[in-house]
């Protein structure tokens, strides 16, 4: 009997599985209910008493040997089908199109800009969104009853009657950042500040409740309009290539004398028009004093330029909203 069951297990060890149908034959021959080890197993009765443990033992390791073959056999034969499909795939075949994100348009131009002021020495700074009317007003020489502060532009996220609490807002520009930056920092200081801003205004192919700003601010002994000028110029020439057709006009902030304000013609030589970019200046000294900066031993300029509007001209975007829509069929002109 244990020689029996010594020619099964070799039986069961050789037996060729190469195909589906072998693996069939297979598994009738030695696992099913009929097949040679149950039969043995029926046997088992009449083995004499002292060779019974032997002789099951023997069973047990032939059954678990056909087990383990057709398992093994039956994931081997998967494996190769699976290679011979691959094999016959079309590999002229165009590789199937994944689509894939890119960085918005907004953040695109955003990041040429920083690149631009990196290159020319200018460190990156930012601030809160949400601001006192401290630093988005009155630090920057707002005064107590200008227009901006009205509720018409500002958006307040908490208005008090109470000249001891100080109102909140959305901040309207990024200016209040360089306050945030003299406060901490003494001269020389040569940064730029990118961020959102928001103003309660409607919605329009022209404006939107919120945009984006790169602030900066350079200050240090002798720092003159020229100085301001040549930063202007040298950056619109990195941006928009050296034929780009560019004015500098007189402005009026609060928080700058003199003030400047820069547009780029947008548009073919006939059929165009000028659009402003952004507000610049030399520093108020008042700036200076409110923020803790000595106006007798420095001087300093500043600007914000408005992102979508750079973008606009950028890309030939004529719809300011769209940069907020996420229509990803403008979105995708930009990848
Ligand atoms: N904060 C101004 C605005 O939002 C833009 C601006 C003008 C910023 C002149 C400046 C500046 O730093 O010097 O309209």
């Amino acid at each position: 009997m244990l020689d029996d069951i010594k020619a099964l297990k070799e039986e069961i060890a050789t037996y060729s599985i190469t195909n589906q149908d072998e693996l069939e034959e297979f598994r009738l021959e030695f696992l099913s209910r009929n097949g040679r080890v149950q039969s043995m197993f029926k046997n088992l009765g009449s083995v004499a008493k002292e060779d019974r443990a032997a002789v099951g033992k023997g069973m047990n390791e032939a059954k678990q040997l056909a087990q383990k073959r057709f398992d093994e056999a039956k994931i081997n034969l998967e494996e190769s089908t699976a290679t011979i499909r691959k094999a016959t795939d079309d590999l002229t075949l165009t590789a199937p199109v994944t689509p894939i994100g890119s960085l918005h348009t907004l953040t695109q131009t955003m990041d040429e800009m920083k690149n631009i002021f990196y290159r020319l020495g200018f460190t990156i700074a930012d601030g809160p969104e949400v601001e006192d009317d401290f630093h988005n007003f009155t630090a920057l020489n707002f005064p107590p009853n200008h227009p901006a502060r009205d509720e018409q532009d500002t958006f307040f996220v908490r208005k008090n009657d109470d000249p001891d609490v100080m109102d909140l807002v959305l901040r309207t520009h990024t200016s209040p950042v360089q306050i945030r930056m003299m406060e901490n920092t003494q001269p020389p200081i040569r940064s730029i500040m990118p961020g959102r801003v928001y103003r309660n205004e409607a919605v329009s192919q022209k404006s939107y409740f919120l945009f984006h700003q790169v602030e900066a601010l350079y200050v240090d002994e002798n720092v003159s309009v020229a100085d301001l000028k040549e930063t202007l110029i040298t950056f619109v020439k990195l941006m928009y290539g050296s034929d780009v057709k560019y004015r500098l006009r007189p402005g009026f902030f609060p928080f700058t004398e003199p003030s400047l304000e820069m547009d780029i013609w947008w548009g073919s030589e006939k059929d165009g028009k000028w659009l402003e970019i952004l507000g610049s200046g030399m520093v108020d000294p008042n700036v200076f004093k409110a923020s803790g900066v000595d106006p007798e031993k420095y001087t300093g300029f500043a600007w914000g330029m408005g992102v979508e509007r750079i973008a606009i001209l950028k890309y030939g975007i004529d719809d300011i909203r769209t940069f907020y829509e996420n229509d990803i069929r403008f979105l995708e002109q930009f990848n």
